[in-house]
């Protein structure tokens, strides 16, 4: 029997490696995480995108006492580029997170499986990868398009 093994590359850097640019973007990211309404499970999760453009968005996790009508960080602020400038690309994504003792993350946290997919469509429809800044006061992680975090995507049918 074949095996298949799939291999992700991902930089790991300290916040003085990135690019102006990108080290803003971090900092928006942090910054969001102040604003996420999570009252219920008190980790605040921040995003912020960048547009090809050069327009910042930020987006952090709006929860609701009627769980699944809450959304993640990550969508809210895609969804927000998408409706305000539909036809730009997402060049880059950053995502920050506080844990239920206020503190940032030690190590980055990763987009969850919805935001992925979601992450994958903006690609797809800009034809253009999404750079992910995600930080963690260790360290940044940079990975290079959301392929390097999803194998064997669903694209389209
Ligand atoms: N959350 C995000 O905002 N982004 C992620 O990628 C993971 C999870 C939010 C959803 C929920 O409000 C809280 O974090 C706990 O899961």
């Amino acid at each position: 029997m074949e095996k298949l093994k799939f291999t992700s590359t991902i930089s790991v850097c300290q916040m003085d490696e990135l690019t102006d640019e990108e080290k803003h973007l971090v900092e928006l990211a942090i910054e969001a995480t102040s604003r996420s309404y999570a009252p219920y499970s008190h980790f605040s999760v921040g995003a912020a995108v960048r547009l090809a453009n050069g327009v910042e968005i930020i987006g952090c996790n709006q929860e609701n006492a009627a769980y699944p009508s809450g959304l993640c960080a990550e969508r809210t602020a895609l969804f927000a580029a998408g409706a305000q400038y539909p036809d730009v690309p997402v060049t880059m994504l950053a995502i920050a997170a506080r844990g239920t003792n206020g503190e940032l993350e030690e190590m980055p946290v990763g987009p969850c499986g919805s935001c992925r997919q979601v992450i994958i469509e903006s690609e797809t429809r800009a034809k253009q990868k999404i750079r992910m800044l995600l930080y963690g006061r260790r360290h940044v992680y940079v990975v290079d398009g959301i392929a390097q975090l999803m194998p064997l995507a669903f694209i389209d049918f």
